[in-house]
């Protein structure tokens, strides 16, 4: 094993640490955003608000045995990074008549914090 292949393994190994960084920063802001939200949700059981995990792909008001509004019910609207970046800046604008009383999260830079940590943390599986 030659000094180029030494220094393209540590090259690499470099370039995919400085990749993962920035990432897991901004899923650490996320979670500190996401406390916000835990006022009225938790990721595995349903409580003031529905349980947030399988959020992204699901569709808007589709927990069984959740009392949403007439309002989610209806919204025809599927959870994704985008959706849900809309809905976070201001609830009652996108989904009017909301029982989610909640001002909203008006920071872009806080909401994609918050996203990018929803995008792993909503992976778990609910617990019944
Ligand atoms: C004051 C309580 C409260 C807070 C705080 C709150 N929510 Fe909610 N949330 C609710 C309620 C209640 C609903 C159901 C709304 C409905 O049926 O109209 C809801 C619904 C949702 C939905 C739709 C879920 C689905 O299954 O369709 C998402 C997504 C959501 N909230 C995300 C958040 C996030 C992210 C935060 C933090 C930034 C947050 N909420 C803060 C009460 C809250």
């Amino acid at each position: 094993m030659g000094a180029a292949r030494w220094w393209l393994a540590a090259l690499v190994l470099a370039a995919s640490h400085a990749a993962a960084a920035p990432g897991q920063r901004l899923q650490k802001q996320g979670e500190q955003v996401y406390e916000r939200c835990q006022a009225c949700h938790s990721l595995e059981t349903d409580r003031t608000g529905p349980r947030h995990c399988g959020l992204f792909g699901r569709r808007a008001g589709s927990v069984p045995g959740f009392a949403y509004s007439d309002a989610m019910k209806h919204a025809d609207i599927v959870w994704t990074a985008r959706t849900l970046d809309r809905f976070l800046a201001n609830p009652a604008k996108m989904v009017p008549g909301t029982t989610m009383t909640y001002a909203g999260v008006t920071d872009a830079g806080e909401r994609k914090a918050l996203i990018a940590y929803l995008q792993q943390a909503a992976r778990c599986k609910p617990q019944h």
